[in-house]
């Protein structure tokens, strides 16, 4: 949790005369899930989609394992290993679990010189990942359309953890999912995070921040209201940074 795995240097964001984000700065660490709270319109989806290569900042630094990072794009984000993994979901409804958690990258055997795909390889596969996460699919060969909320965000989850991901972007991940499913989801990213992958997810639950966080990052009107240590602080002086509004003594909070 020592060496940064992202480092965001004074962020700035632009759209025409509305200044979203004005000089973020805050790191992210090897196995360390933040918490970025923020009322509506701070620009902590703005942050993810620059994080996550779907908007290019109007200014500021990011590097990314010790090296400048500048993607141009979500998919050159993903090919360096950060991703986002949205509520609503980026797997095909009528493929099965194996067909997703491979799509793209299939295995394939030969035999007598045709290329064939190898089914029991990648079911393997998939079973033992899923089933090394804790994740209870009844059949890797279920199509997704049948799985519950739960299931398919575990699925995204882990096939981005398999694949070699390592910075793992969350944007609201449980707003449509039950009580049981969530408390799920929150476990998984802990143990996502154990593997040494940071974690931001952004909610608007503060009881999922201390519950999931070691750290919470507050936004307000495009600046860093507080970046604090989740055990050092409380839901009073988060919602203070939040608000602006006296911040209960706790927390480091940055006069905006
Ligand atoms: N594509 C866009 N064009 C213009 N303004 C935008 C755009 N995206 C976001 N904004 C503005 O930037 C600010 C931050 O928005 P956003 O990042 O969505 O906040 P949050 O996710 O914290 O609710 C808001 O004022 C919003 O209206
Ligand atoms: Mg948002």
């Amino acid at each position: 949790m020592n060496e940064p795995l992202l480092k965001l240097d004074d962020i700035r964001m632009n759209f025409g005369a509305v200044q979203a984000l004005r000089g973020i700065s805050f790191t992210v660490g090897k196995g360390e899930v933040i918490a970025l709270l923020g009322d509506n319109g701070a620009g902590k989806s703005t942050l993810v989609k620059i994080i996550s290569g779907g908007l290019t900042p109007t200014a500021g630094r990011m590097t990314f394992d010790g090296r400048p990072y500048t993607p141009r794009s979500p998919s050159e984000a993903k090919a360096q290993g950060i991703e986002t993994v949205y509520q609503d979901l980026s797997l095909c409804p009528n493929i099965d679990v194996v067909g997703n958690f491979f799509m793209g990258r299939e295995l394939t055997r030969n035999f007598l010189g045709l290329k064939f795909l190898d089914e029991r390889a990648m079911e393997e596969a998939t079973n033992r990942a899923l089933g090394d996460a804790g994740t209870r699919i009844p059949s890797m060969r279920t199509t997704v359309e049948h799985l519950s909320g739960g299931q398919r965000q575990a699925i995204e989850l882990n096939r981005f953890v398999h694949w070699g991901g390592k910075l793992v972007l969350l944007d609201e991940p449980f707003a449509a999912l039950g009580v049981e499913q969530t408390r799920r989801g929150l476990e998984m990213i802990r143990r996502v995070a154990a593997q040494g992958i940071g974690v931001i997810i952004i909610t608007h639950i503060m009881q999922q921040a201390f519950q999931v966080a070691d750290r919470i990052v507050v936004i307000r009107q495009g600046v860093v209201a507080g970046d604090v240590r989740a055990r050092d602080t409380n839901a009073d002086a988060v919602i203070g940074m939040i608000t602006g509004q006296e911040a209960a003594g706790t927390g480091q909070v940055a006069s905006a």
